[in-house]
């Protein structure tokens, strides 16, 4: 089956760099229109200049996914300018790691604001209008710390299990439309939210990894491409652990 997204309109939120913006190529080189949002405004552009230098269909908004009004304005636009919104992927995240002892209320709550608060406020906008075609697909991207858990992350890991278990009630709420939920969880993927990490926790990391390696961007890009896939469309309210063996069930 090949995987072709022509006359497709895609989503994705946190894309102007890293993984989202590997997701937008390989969706945008299977022929969708890609939508960016993406608070980092230089980013954009970027991102967008790339994209459409090589001849993708990409548009760029600047907008933050913890800001109801503005989501919803983006949303609308893209409607009136590109026709609907096909699947939406809640990629938008952060961290703001360090002990529990020491851990501020605001690194807490801004964790929770971008990585579930605004997974919330795009999928009920991007809802809207799939109720409407009774059709669509959402993907929003968590993590294996949010199953494993992680020392130092306890605002991350509640945000991303958090994330899960509202991908598992969407998809039971959003199915008799015809849409589905599913999340992905990466595991250590090479992007520049992990580039602080020290070479020793690299290969401490690499060590308990079955596949020996960390992942890349275009790993957790192909399965997004996949699940939004007519070949993925017995799937929902999955979550694709794609992380190298290192969680198995
Ligand atoms: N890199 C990894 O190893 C890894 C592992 C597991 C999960 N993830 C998840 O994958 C997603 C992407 O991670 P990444 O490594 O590419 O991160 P990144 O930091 O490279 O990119 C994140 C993007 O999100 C944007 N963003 C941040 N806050 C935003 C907001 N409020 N509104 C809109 N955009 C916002 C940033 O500007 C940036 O472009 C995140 O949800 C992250 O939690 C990453």
């Amino acid at each position: 089956m090949k995987l072709d997204f022509t006359d497709k309109v895609i989503v994705i939120t946190g894309a102007a760099r890293g993984i989202g913006f590997a997701i937008a190529k390989t969706f945008a080189n299977a022929n969708a229109k890609v939508i960016i949002i993406d608070v980092a405004s230089e980013a954009v552009e970027k991102a967008i200049a790339e994209l459409q230098e090589n001849g993708f269909q990409a548009y760029g908004y600047v907008g933050n996914v913890t800001d109801a009004k503005s989501i919803e304005t983006i949303f609308a636009d893209v409607v009136d300018k590109y026709g609907t919104i096909d699947c939406l992927i809640n990629n938008a995240g952060i961290t703001r790691d360090n002990l529990l002892i020491r851990m501020k209320e605001e690194d807490w709550q801004l964790v929770m604001d971008i990585n579930l608060k605004g997974s919330f406020l795009c999928t009920q906008k991007a809802f809207k209008y799939m109720m409407r075609s009774r059709n669509g697909c959402i993907i929003n991207i968590a993590s294996v710390i949010g199953i494993m858990g992680n020392s130092g992350q306890a605002n991350y890991a509640a945000s991303k299990g958090g994330l899960i278990a509202f991908t598992k009630s969407c998809a039971k709420e959003f199915g008799s439309r015809n849409i589905r939920v599913n999340a992905v969880a990466p595991g250590f993927i090479e992007t520049e939210m992990t580039a602080s990490l020290s070479s020793e926790t690299r290969a401490e990391y690499a060590k308990a990894i079955p596949l020996q390696k960390m992942g890349t961007p275009m790993d957790i890009a192909n399965v997004c491409l996949f699940l939004a896939s007519d070949a993925g469309s017995y799937l929902t309210g999955q979550t694709i652990a794609v992380d190298g063996g290192l969680t198995m069930h």
